[in-house]
């Protein structure tokens, strides 16, 4: 049987245009004999004089936007541009009958996130969010046992997305820093990933209430001139779920002494489980239910070496000993998006409509963090 030919064209080649080109190029070593083919077929970003000498040291060829769109050998658009221009592309790219994979936060506003899911349910194409972190072998690990009933009833959660990057006040402000270009401030840029584990790991929110902090109001703008912040550069949440849990989530730029560092506390009544993104092996998970006598027996929390262990067919390169870092989460992203593509598989997630959820709950906390008020989401 032939295998399908997937051909991509990526819009945007920064730092995550490189994450999910070196995703498709690896892919072979991660997941043996494929079950498709696919290739980057070519690359725009936002100045077309540029976009060969950036696309060239990675063997990738530079296209215009428009020439991708509409380009009938191109089966996939690879939206990795910054936020603000993630849904002009995914509905051009929509009409053109593409599928489409695009980086996490799906819209600008919940409406038009909504308006996106719409779109690509109404299109029966493949359209996914990358919400990469959903795919470290612990974290399809604790998905399991959350599935298989190990913890119970879930009760509280506590999760964070932390890094220092905006800690040094002579830091100029990237578009990241700038709500008009990112939408919001780091609630849009690491919350969202990390909303969207304790959504897809504990289930649906019903209420937020939300806190915005701006560390320094004054830094330089992208252009080096005086800038007055207009981005949360931390943001606090209280969150309440459908099952009844509650619990706390933050998402900071402001945490002096962090790397990368995403990590969850869910405790149920009948076991819990812990994960850090900075030591992405190993997923801890505690049993209310071992023995516990004599001297504590052998209760406790206990790592659960989950390594390289990715389920078939991505478990065998590296050996599965070895040990795995941020970008096996987007290779694994990368895997799970082909391989749905390949199958016409438009059901399995991290969907659009997921996507919009986050978006959904990113709005509510900002208009919670605006009121003062805790904010009721409407039923989705
Ligand atoms: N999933 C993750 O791990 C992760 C991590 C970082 C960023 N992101 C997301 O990825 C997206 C891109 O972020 P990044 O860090 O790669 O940004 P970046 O600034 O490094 O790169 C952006 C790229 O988009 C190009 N570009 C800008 N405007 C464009 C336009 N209108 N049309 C075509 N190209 C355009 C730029 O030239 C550049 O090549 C964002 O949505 C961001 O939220 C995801």
């Amino acid at each position: 049987m032939n295998k399908p030919r997937l051909n991509i064209g990526m819009l945007g080649f920064g730092a995550m245009g490189k994450a999910h080109a070196y995703a498709v190029a690896n892919l072979p070593y991660f997941y043996g004999d494929l079950p498709f083919s696919a290739r980057i077929a070519a690359v725009a970003t936002s100045s077309a004089e540029r976009a060969a000498a950036k696309a060239a040291p990675y063997g990738l060829t530079a296209a215009d936007e428009a020439a991708i769109l509409a380009d009938p050998a191109i089966d996939i658009i690879d939206v990795c541009t910054p936020n603000r221009f993630h849904a002009d592309a995914i509905r051009a790219a929509l009409a053109a009958g593409k599928h489409v994979l695009c980086e996490k936060p799906l819209g600008i506003t919940a409406a038009e996130a909504a308006e996106l899911a719409a779109l690509a349910k109404a299109s029966g194409k493949v359209c996914r969010v990358v919400f990469n972190n959903r795919f470290f072998p612990a974290v399809m690990r604790a998905k399991q046992l959350i599935d298989e009933g190990r913890l119970g009833r879930i009760l509280s959660f506590h999760a964070a997305y932390l890094h220092n990057s905006c800690c040094d006040p002579a830091k100029p402000a990237g578009w990241k820093q700038n709500a008009d270009i990112c939408g919001g401030g780091v609630l849009f840029d690491l919350g969202s990933h990390v909303i969207d584990m304790v959504r897809y790991l504990c289930g649906e929110f019903t209420a937020v209430s939300g806190m915005a902090q701006i560390g320094f109001a004054d830094r330089a703008g992208m252009d080096g001139q005086p800038w007055k912040t207009n981005a949360d550069e931390a943001f606090y949440l209280m969150a309440e779920l459908s099952c009844g849990a509650r619990g706390t989530i933050v998402a900071s730029k402001l945490s002096l002494g962090a790397s990368d560092d995403l990590h969850f506390d869910i405790r149920g009544t009948r076991g819990a489980l812990r994960f850090s993104m900075m030591e992405p092996s190993w997923l801890e998970y505690y049993d209310a239910e071992a023995e516990g006598e004599p001297i504590g027996g052998v209760r406790g929390f206990t790592r659960i070496e989950c390594v390289g262990r990715a389920p078939a067919p991505g478990g065998n390169f590296p050996s599965p000993k070895a040990s795995v870092g941020w970008l096996r989460g987007h290779i694994g992203s990368m895997y799970a998006f082909l391989d749905a593509v390949s199958r016409g598989d438009a059901e399995s997630g991290p969907t659009f409509a997921d996507g919009a959820a986050i978006n959904a709950i990113m709005e509510a906390a900002y208009a919670s963090a605006q009121s003062g008020h805790r904010v009721v989401l409407e039923e989705n």
